[in-house]
C-alpha cells in the first residue's frame, strides 16, 4: 500500500468513530513511521508490517488511548520524551513555565519539585544550560525521568523526595508545576487524563492547594538570597496562591498562558528574611 492510501484510510476511519481533527492521522502515522508531518502523502511503497504497525495503533487510538500512551513519546520544547503510566504527559502550556525560568541568569541552581518526567528540570539544563536538580515522591515517576536525561544527555542530578524532605541544600530557583487538581475536579476530569495520568500527579486535596500552601511554606528554607519561586497553577488559582506567597515573597506576578488564562505565578523571597 502506498504511504498516501493509508493515511487516507485512517484519516476517514478516524472521522467515522468521531476525532473530529483530522490533522490526527497525519499526527499519528508520522509518529508510528518516524516521518516528518509533511511525508505522509507520499507514494512510498509500505511495508507490510509498517502497514500493520500504523493500522494497530489507529485501533488504539480510536478506543480513546491517547497518541503519547500509544507511541510513549511526547514531545516537548522540541525534546521527544519517553512518558508511560507512571507519569505525567508533559504538556505545552509546561513549556510557556520553562521559557519564563530561562529569563534568569542561566548560571543560577533550579530545583525541580514534583519532576515527573523529567520534562522542566531537563530542558532547563539542555536548552538554556541550568544546573538543576530534580525531585519527586513517585520512585516510578523519576525511573522514567532518569531514563530521559540519560536518553537526552542531560546532567540534571535526581533524588526521591517527599517534597522538601530528602533536599539538604539551597537553590536560587525552586521551580514547581505540582498536583493541583480539586476532588470535584477530579470526578469530571477528561476520561484520557483520568485514565492515562497517574492519579498522584494530578490530585490535591479539597481545594487543590495542598502542595502549593507545602511549598510556600518550607521554600524559604531552600532558597538562597534572593532566590526566586515559579509555579504553574491552575486557573482559579492565583490569587489564593498570591495570598499564600505574601508572608516570605515579594514582586508576585501572576502570568497569563497563550490562552489569555492566569496559570503561572513567581515570586521573589523578602530581603530580610
Ligand atoms: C502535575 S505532575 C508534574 C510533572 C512534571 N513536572 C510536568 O510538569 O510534566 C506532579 C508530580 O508531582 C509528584 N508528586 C506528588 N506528590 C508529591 C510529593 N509529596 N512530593 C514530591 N512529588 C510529588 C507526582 O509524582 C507527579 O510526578
Amino acid at each position: 500500500m502506498k504511504l498516501r492510501d493509508l493515511t487516507n484510510l485512517i484519516k476517514k476511519d478516524f472521522v467515522a468513530h468521531g476525532i473530529d481533527d483530522v490533522s490526527e492521522a497525519d499526527f499519528l502515522v508520522a509518529v508510528c513511521l518516524n516521518k516528518k508531518r509533511n511525508d505522509v502523502y507520499s507514494d512510498d511503497d509500505l511495508a507490510k508490517k509498517q502497514e500493520r504497525l500504523v493500522l494497530k495503533w489507529a485501533r488504539k487510538r480510536i478506543k480513546g488511548i491517547p497518541l503519547s500512551e500509544i507511541s510513549h513519546k511526547q514531545n516537548f520544547y522540541g525534546r521527544d520524551f519517553f512518558v508511560n503510566k507512571n507519569c505525567l504527559t508533559p504538556r505545552p502550556e509546561t513549556e510557556e513555565l520553562v521559557l519564563l525560568v530561562s529569563k534568569n541568569d542561566s548560571s543560577k541552581s533550579v530545583l525541580d519539585l514534583c519532576s515527573g518526567s523529567g520534562a522542566i528540570a531537563i530542558t532547563l539544563n539542555l536548552e538554556f544550560g541550568f544546573n538543576c536538580f530534580a525531585s519527586d515522591v513517585s520512585a516510578k515517576a523519576l525511573k522514567v525521568a532518569k531514563f530521559n536525561a540519560k536518553k537526552l544527555g542531560s546532567n540534571v542530578k535526581f533524588v526521591k523526595s517527599n517534597l522538601f524532605e530528602k533536599i539538604n541544600q539551597k537553590f536560587d530557583i525552586i521551580v514547581s508545576n505540582p498536583p493541583y487538581v480539586t476532588n470535584e475536579e477530579y470526578k469530571v476530569l477528561d476520561r484520557t487524563v483520568k485514565n492515562y495520568d497517574p492519579k498522584i500527579s494530578l490530585l490535591a486535596g479539597e481545594n487543590g492547594l495542598y502542595f502549593y500552601r507545602k511549598i510556600i511554606l518550607d521554600a524559604p528554607k531552600y532558597l538562597n538570597k534572593g532566590g526566586k519561586i515559579y509555579f504553574e497553577i491552575g486557573e482559579s488559582q492565583a490569587s489564593a496562591i498570591s495570598s499564600l506567597l505574601e508572608r516570605d515573597f515579594e514582586e508576585i506576578n501572576v502570568i497569563k498562558d497563550l490562552e489569555g488564562k492566569d496559570r503561572m505565578i513567581c515570586a521573589k523571597l523578602k530581603e530580610n528574611l
